[in-house]
């Protein structure tokens, strides 16, 4: 293992609050969300069928790519077991200091968590017989590079695994259609620079020189208004007021018009999340020029 180091790019300003966690003003707050969502057993359904594509077994190295609350890492040192060995790396060290907190317990030994950057990831050698990135590559710059380092400290043979959602893929029931995509659309726009990620995950593993590339596409379907669903639609209102997108008075009718839909037992949100995982070529890795997204590599030549 080399040195820690966190990202050079500048928070100041950045509209992203998971770009620089510990930047905002209640890095708490966002952690525990994560916490929250990972816990929505809709959400860790979803998790657990991407993390079965990883096909881990007892005794495996797996590192996780932005670890955030560390909910995805418990469920890693459930599949791998305690001879095996758990990595998180998360540039915020709040998002660290949980994650170690909530992972004290005899079943969580495996677990080791450090602050570092997924563009420079801290370790020399592939090491790893697998590695992750949950909801992640949503949040970065260049995500061609964090998968480049991802494959980088993988083993030959090793399995490489993106999960993110989309948010071209959200729909919602709200009477007001208009004010609807105002919010969720715009506030998108702002935040992220590929808010389409989601689709994208196969084509990135190829581009980066992976073989038998499977994706999965899953749903979160919420009929309820759960907690993390609520908070989530919430956080979407802040935005919009605080991106001039709406004025409080509207978004205040936004989410009232929730309110009313699940009363009436109307209500309905879902998203697309898509999971993907190659394998690392036993071979010289064959390298894709940039910008060949979605489109079938040649395969790297064996021995
Ligand atoms: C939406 S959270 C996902 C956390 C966790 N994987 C989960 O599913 O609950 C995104 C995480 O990526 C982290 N992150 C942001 N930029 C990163 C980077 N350059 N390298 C690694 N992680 C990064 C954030 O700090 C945050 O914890």
């Amino acid at each position: 293992m080399t040195a820690t180091s966190v990202p050079a790019e500048s928070a100041a300003g950045h509209p992203d609050p998971y770009r620089f966690v510990d930047s905002q003003t209640n890095p708490d707050k966002l952690i525990q969300a994560l916490e929250l969502r990972g816990r929505t057993p809709a959400q860790a359904r979803l998790r657990r069928r991407f993390l079965s594509m990883l096909r881990l077994r007892r005794g495996e190295r797996v590192l996780e790519v932005g670890s955030g609350s560390g909910v995805v890492l418990r469920d890693l040192a459930a599949a791998v077991g305690d001879r095996g060995e758990v990595v998180g790396i998360d540039p915020s060290a709040r998002a660290v200091a949980f994650a170690r907190r909530l992972s004290r317990g005899r079943e969580h030994r495996c677990i080791k968590v450090r602050v570092g950057d997924g563009m420079h990831l801290p370790f020399r050698t592939p090491r790893f017989d697998a590695a992750l990135a949950v909801t992640v590559v949503l949040h970065v710059a260049d995500p061609e590079t964090l998968v480049r380092e991802m494959v980088r400290v993988v083993r030959p043979g090793g399995r490489v695994g993106l999960q993110d959602q989309d948010f071209g893929t959200l729909a919602v029931t709200h009477p007001d259609r208009e004010l609807t995509d105002r919010i969720l659309d715009g506030v998108v726009h702002h935040i992220y620079e590929e808010p389409h990620s989601g689709r994208r995950l196969p084509g990135l593993l190829r581009a980066a020189g992976l073989e038998d590339v499977r994706l999965r596409t899953d749903v979160y379907q919420d009929t309820e208004l759960e907690p993390y669903t609520k908070a989530f639609l919430e956080r979407r209102a802040e935005l919009g007021v605080r991106f001039g997108l709406v004025d409080a008075p509207a978004a205040q009718r936004w989410l009232d018009g929730f309110t009313a839909l699940v009363a009436a037992r109307a209500f309905v949100m879902t998203i697309n999340f898509y999971g993907a995982v190659g394998i690392k070529p036993t071979g010289a890795l064959g390298t894709k020029p940039s910008g060949a997204l979605g489109t079938k590599p040649a395969r790297a030549r064996r021995g």
